[in-house]
């Protein structure tokens, strides 16, 4: 069955767990979309995974509409939702339902996600008013980066984690269905959890979530760059790759590849008969 926003309602409501993952391309998708996943999220961390940037704060607009379009032709019951880049949604509201709206009618998302708590909130509101629903994303900002200076953990000290419990009350005020929360210690997680009527998606925030989220690369062991904390490498999918190519380059070299199965045949006589 499709999941919607009103899964996501249901599923706060009734104590059930989300299950999250990203996904950039069409045969990801459909994996992910199989394997009974709630919600697929097209990240602007297709930025490091997919583009090989340092950071998120060069992905484009067109870059999340490629790839967005691309995994919503491969999620049949999945929930997807578009990842707004930077500086997409940030200079003003206008913005932020101009490129939502392009990330819905173009990559046919069903909602997007954007980073921030307070001083989103008009564009949140702006966004839900046009009929798109927000997932909100508090903490570990990737695209806040250079203001933060460095990857740290959010809302470790008393003044911080308090920002943060209202930011996630302002979010969901201004009409989000559902919070990302990354990059904060787990009783803080625990506590806005408990505060909201929305649910939480945890990445490094904890088991009191309502639901959690990876990106798929790293909880496959394929992107090996680095390897935060809270990463579990479900599988070890980058070693069977490598494995893979190396066969293939050794049957290759030794000419064991491609065997007669795999080739096509024409009658010997015509072969014979050319000149
Ligand atoms: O871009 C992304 O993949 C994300 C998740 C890690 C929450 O925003
Ligand atoms: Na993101």
């Amino acid at each position: 069955m499709k999941n919607t926003v009103l899964t996501f309602q249901q599923a706060k409501k009734e104590g059930t767990r989300l299950s999250m993952l990203t996904a950039y391309d069409y045969s990801t998708a459909k994996l992910v979309d199989a394997a009974g996943i709630n919600s697929i999220l097209v990240g602007d961390s297709l930025g490091n995974t997919i583009l090989g940037y340092e950071d998120t704060l060069s992905v484009t607009m067109e870059d999340m509409i490629h790839h967005t379009a691309a995994v919503a032709r491969g999620a049949k019951n999945a929930l997807v939702i578009g990842d707004m880049p930077f500086m997409s949604y940030q200079a003003s509201v206008y913005d932020a339902v101009v490129n939502a709206g392009r990330l819905m009618k173009e990559g046919r998302a069903n909602a997007v996600k954007l980073e921030g708590g307070a001083s989103v909130c008009e564009q949140i509101k702006a966004i839900v008013g046009a009929s798109i629903p927000v997932c909100a994303h508090i903490g570990l900002t990737p695209q806040s980066i250079n203001a933060f200076g460095g990857f740290k953990v959010q809302g470790k000290g008393e003044k911080q984690a308090q920002q943060l419990l209202d930011d996630a009350r302002r979010v969901q005020e201004a009409g989000a269905f559902a919070v990302v929360l990354e990059g904060i210690p787990a009783l803080l997680a625990q506590k806005i959890t408990d505060t909201l009527d929305i649910p939480t998606i945890g990445i490094g925030a904890g088991a009191g979530c309502d639901g959690q989220v990876l990106v798929y690369q790293d909880m496959l062991g394929m992107f090996t760059d680095f390897k935060p904390k809270f990463v579990k490498h479900f599988a070890n999918v980058g070693e069977i790759m490598t494995e893979a190519f190396k066969t293939f380059d050794q049957e290759v070299k030794e000419g064991v590849f491609p065997a007669q199965e795999h080739t096509y045949k024409i009658d010997e006589d015509i072969i014979g008969r050319l000149y």
